[in-house]
Parts: C-alpha cells; structure tokens; sequence
C-alpha cells in the first residue's frame, strides 16, 4: 500500500515538475493500483527521455473525467461543413463563383416588395427617360465626383450601368458610405441617359419577421475563440480556471448549477499561435512544433467535462491554408483532437444546429472564424468611427445585412468553388458567432443573436502595433431557455 503511494506522488510529481498540470478528474484515476502501476513503468522505462505532456494528453483521453466517453452527440446536426475539393482552379472558375454569388444574392432580394419591378441591366436602353426603375447589381466600383455625389457601377449577368446617389438624398448618401465592393445590392430610381439617379437601396439584410426561438428547457452553451495555444501569451492558469469551473470545483452555487447545465461549446478557430503567421513570431513561441502544439491543446480541452460537447472550426492561425472556406481542422496535425469523444470538428465557415428534439427544432448557430473583419474595420467608415476592433457586432450586423462572410473579393483569401459561394448567409441563423478580433461583444439584430469570442493570449507586441485592445479570458454563455447572454470572467 505505501509502495502504491510512493509511486503515485512519484508520478504526480514528475508532471508538476514538468509544469503540467493535472486536472482533479485525473488525480481520482490515479486512485486505480493498476493505473498506477502501468503509469509509473512507462515512466520509469524511459526517465530521462520521456515526453511527459504527450503522456499526459494521451492519459487525460482514456481517463474517464464526467460522466460519460460515450460519443453523446445526438442532438448536433452539422448543416454545413465545407469538404475540401482539391481541384486545381481555373479563370473560369472565378466567373462561375461570381455568377453563383450574383443568383442567390439575387434570389433572396426578388421577394422583396421594392424589387418587384427589376429589369435586367441591358433592357433599361429600351425603357424611356425618366422612367422609375429597378434593378439588382452587383457594385464593381464606387467613386465621388467632383461635385461630391457618388457614382456605383452595378452589374449584372447581363450588363453594366452606372447609377448616381446625390448628396441632396442625406439618408441615402450616408447608406452609400458603407456600400463595398464586390456586394450585391438592389436600386430604384429614376432612368436617365445611360444612367440611373438613385431613389432607393435595398440590402439583401434579414428579414424583419425572424422568430426568437426559445429551448423549452434550460441549458447553457459556450462560445470560446483564439486559444492560441504554443504562444507564450498563452493565459493557461486562466484557462485552467475556467475548465476547474466547468468540472464544478470551484465557483458560488448558482455558478456551479450553470456549469453543471453547460451542454455545448463552441470554439471559433485559432486553437493554436501557428507557425510563420506574422514576422517575428517565432520567438513568441513556447511551442514551435505545430503538432506539439495541437497535442497541447488537446490537453486543455481534455480538461473540460467529457459530457459536454465540443463544436470546433479552424482560424487563421490553424495548421491548413487561409483561404476560406477552410475545411475542418486536419487529422495528422490534430489526431489528438479528433480522437476525443467529444468533439465535432467543422469548416469555417459552417452551419450547426443544435438541440432538436420533438417539439422544438433546435438552434441554427453560424460560424465564422472573422478574418475578413481586419478589411471592414479599415474600410467602412461606420465601423472604423464607431469603435472598429471593439465592436465586433457592427462588423457582424454590417455582414448579415449584405448576406455575405465577405462582401469584398479582397477582403478574404478564397477558394471559389463552381457550383456554390460557400460565403453567401442564404439561410438566416438563430446565433452568429465569430471571433479573431480578441474581444468579445455579445449582441443581437432582428432577432439573430450576435456574440463575439473574447481569446485566451494576453497581448502581443504585434496586436499593440496594429491598434488592437484584446480583453481575454472572457466567457460569453447563452440561457437557451431565455436567449440571454452573459459575459463570465476568469
Ligand atoms: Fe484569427
């Protein structure tokens, strides 16, 4: 008996040696004789050589912390996830993207009540002067005038016309500002000589009528972004807080009760720091192996509840092109991840739905990592002058009304596809959720719940330069009984 003792503390002393923590659910499988005996022989095997933390994840996945290792994820729904097509791209595959845009932007705009009228862009030759007009386009370019109106070029499948908003039409001129290239839009005006004086625009947005759906019981769910792991502004006591929370170690009662009813968590991308995103990170590493650092991360996420799932698409930062859509993190550089029972693994963008059940039709939750954010700040004045890097939920409400993940073709790195822009919110979802901007905002527009991820790196000198205000550790929960948000701290 003491000699089982001895070599316990031996073992736990090897991985706090080590600075790896270990989480209570893993000291109570350290309760086993067995478990202990095994443990401490591969250790001991190899003492000096031994890659402890990579012992330790493999570990934190069998041991059994929660209640259950069974794969629970009934009530997931993946209603979306973009698969990677590894065809090489052509020219013509960009007009087939642009057209695919156009028609299902298009699409969603014809039912609107203005647009009842629209006319191809080629016909309006054969309609007289003056004439009220609609039309649905998609803005190649924007310029001002020297007499300070502006000037859209809009085109469609079959045409191009420019169209004049004037600056006497103030409400008009300022929507004007925020009109980006490359996005869809509808116009109503009066036809003039090859040109169009504008009355109306019309976004493709949301509808007004979008019903806020309520789950008929209480649970709670998380969303998490920009974990960062292998950084070494990675904040792991904080994270490490937090999942002690999730475990119901610490917390007041009804802090505790919350945890117990977490059901899902959602992590929008950046689960690692990467390799070579930005000059001079490598010194910014702790991990400079990219499968080490998932490994680690695996580890972290170990440590929350096996009972709760786990909904994960990649960033920017993730092991695996940038250019979006990006398909779900890859298995030789995750294995440790996948391997979890726990976990659902998704593109970026995708469409989840959770909780369904008889009587209640679940939750459609959108995700998006955000890297097409950094251009909107830069470039839409109402965003830029109203708070830019802290108020993610202009940027999101700015894309839901263009229907778009990323209106402008240079704001993002794509893939066009052929048949699809995978970009295009052509259903309306019931939560938004993004992150890469390091600070979260939680919010809500016609009903559609906006929330941010905050991130779990403390600033770096790179985020300091480019003017962001990271607020990490933040935790944004959602009541899915009430649909309301609060914001924990840890
Ligand atoms: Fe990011």
């Amino acid at each position: 008996m003491e000699l089982i003792e001895t070599k316990r503390k031996y073992i736990v002393n090897c991985f706090l040696n080590k600075g790896i923590f270990i989480p209570p659910d893993f000291l109570d499988f350290l309760k086993n004789d067995q478990t202990i005996e095994n443990i401490y022989d591969i250790i001991k095997k190899d003492e000096d050589n031994i890659d402890l933390k990579k012992l330790s994840t493999k570990l934190l996945q069998i041991s059994p912390i929660g209640e259950s290792q069974q794969k629970n994820n009934n009530d997931i729904l993946v209603k979306f996830s973009y698969e990677d097509q590894p065809l090489k791209k052509k020219v013509e595959d960009f007009i087939l993207y642009f057209r695919e845009r156009f028609k299902s932007l298009e699409s969603i705009m014809r039912g609107r009540s203005e647009l009842q009228n629209v006319v191809s862009i080629n016909r309006i030759t054969n309609k007289r002067e003056r004439e009220n007009i609609s039309i649905i386009g998609l803005v190649s370019d924007k310029k001002i005038t020297r007499n300070g109106n502006f000037i859209l070029t809009l085109e469609d499948q079959t045409a191009s016309i420019n169209v004049i908003v004037n600056k006497s039409k103030p409400e008009l001129f300022e929507m004007t500002k925020d009109i980006v290239f490359d996005e869809v839009i509808g116009v109503t005006g009066v036809n003039g000589d090859n040109i169009i004086f504008a009355n109306n625009i019309i976004f493709p947005d949301i509808p007004l009528t979008k019903e806020l759906k309520k789950s008929p019981d209480e649970s709670y769910i998380i969303f998490l972004s920009d974990l960062h792991v292998g950084s070494e502004y990675f904040l792991e006591e904080k994270f490490i807080k937090f999942t002690n929370w999730l475990s119901g170690k610490v917390g007041s009662d009804v802090q505790k009760e919350m945890a117990r009813k977490v059901s899902h968590i959602f992590v929008i991308g950046d689960l690692v720091d990467g390799l070579g995103i930005y000059p001079g990170q490598e010194e910014e590493l702790t991990i400079k192996d990219i499968y080490k650092q998932y490994e680690e991360c695996a580890r972290y996420l170990l440590m929350i509840p096996n009972r709760i799932n786990i909904i994960i698409c990649p960033g920017n930062h993730d092991a695996m092109r940038i250019a979006e859509p990006q398909p779900p993190l890859y298995e030789d550089f995750s294995e440790s991840i996948h391997k979890m029972s726990n976990t659902v693994l998704v593109s970026n963008p995708s469409i989840v739905n959770i909780g369904k059940r008889e009587g209640f039709e679940g939750f459609d939750i959108l995700l998006y990592h955000g890297y097409s954010f950094d251009y909107y700040i830069r470039n839409v004045e109402s965003i830029r002058n109203n708070g830019g890097y802290d108020r993610a939920d202009l940027i999101m409400k700015f894309l839901l009304q263009k229907r778009h993940l990323a209106p402008t073709y240079s704001s993002t790195l794509l893939v066009p596809s052929r048949d699809k822009d995978n970009l295009v919110i052509s259903k309306v979802p019931d939560i938004f959720v993004t992150g890469h901007i390091h600070k979260t905002y939680v919010s809500s527009y016609r009903n559609v719940t906006l929330i941010c991820g905050s991130c779990w790196q403390s600033t770096t000198p790179f985020q300091e330069k480019v003017g962001h205000h990271p607020e990490p550790a933040r935790v944004p929960i959602l009541n899915t009984q009430t649909r309301k948000v609060k914001i924990l701290k840890f």
